[in-house]
């Protein structure tokens, strides 16, 4: 079972666009709110509240390699400013949704060196959950979310994405979790982890 004194208890859900991350996340600090919990907090990557994260978003919904490459930089700027200012917060939990395969959105032969780079510098957490969802399905997941779309929710991106992730996903370690169904079915995949 998930232990609040071994601080900073850290757990990040990560994954494509639209493949239910940020459901995933609410539904963690949902479970853990208790007594044995009393902060969780959640940092949703790009953050709106940090000058990089907004930096990230512009570049997501811009085309082009510049923006390809603009978006991973400030992505990792983000959460690394995420890092410095919440981890190892005293007796807070923190639920980071998005994480390091923000790297994937860079083109694929950097992809493996930039997660190893960062995967060396940055902390890592034992509850790393891989939403893997079917290219399809994260589509109409992100037409019926509405706003604006970002230029990596396209199909083949989507497809691109998805594949770069498995990648990356399999050497290093982290829980695939099947996130195709609802979201108490998803959601179950995870809690059987986070109680073992
Ligand atoms: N398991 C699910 N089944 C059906 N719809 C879902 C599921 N999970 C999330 N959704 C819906 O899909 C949309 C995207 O979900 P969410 O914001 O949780 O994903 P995300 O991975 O954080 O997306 P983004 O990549 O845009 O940040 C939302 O409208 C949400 O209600
Ligand atoms: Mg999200």
């Amino acid at each position: 079972m998930v232990n609040p004194h071994h601080c900073p208890f850290f757990i990040i859900v990560d994954g494509g666009d639209g493949s239910g991350k940020d459901t995933q996340a609410k539904l963690i600090a949902k479970f853990l709110a208790n007594d044995d919990f009393p902060r969780v907090r959640i940092r949703s990557h790009p953050a709106h509240d940090s000058r990089f994260g907004r930096r990230a978003k512009q570049a997501l919904e811009t085309e082009g390699k510049k923006g390809h490459l603009m978006a991973a930089f400030f992505y990792a700027l983000d959460v690394i400013r995420s890092l410095v200012k919440y981890y190892r917060h005293e007796e807070e939990v923190i639920i980071f949704s998005r994480y390091l395969l923000g790297v994937c959105y860079l083109p694929r032969v950097l992809v493996m060196f930039g997660y190893s780079f960062f995967s060396h510098l940055l902390p890592t957490s034992k509850y790393s959950f891989f939403l893997d969802v079917d290219p399809l399905v994260a589509r109409d997941r992100i037409s019926k979310r509405g706003g604006v779309e970002e230029m990596f929710e396209t199909l083949p991106r989507l497809r691109k994405m998805q594949h770069k992730i498995r990648h990356v996903t399999k050497i290093h370690h982290w829980y695939r979790i099947d996130g195709n169904g609802t979201p108490l079915q998803v959601w179950s995949q995870i809690k059987s982890v986070l109680i073992q």
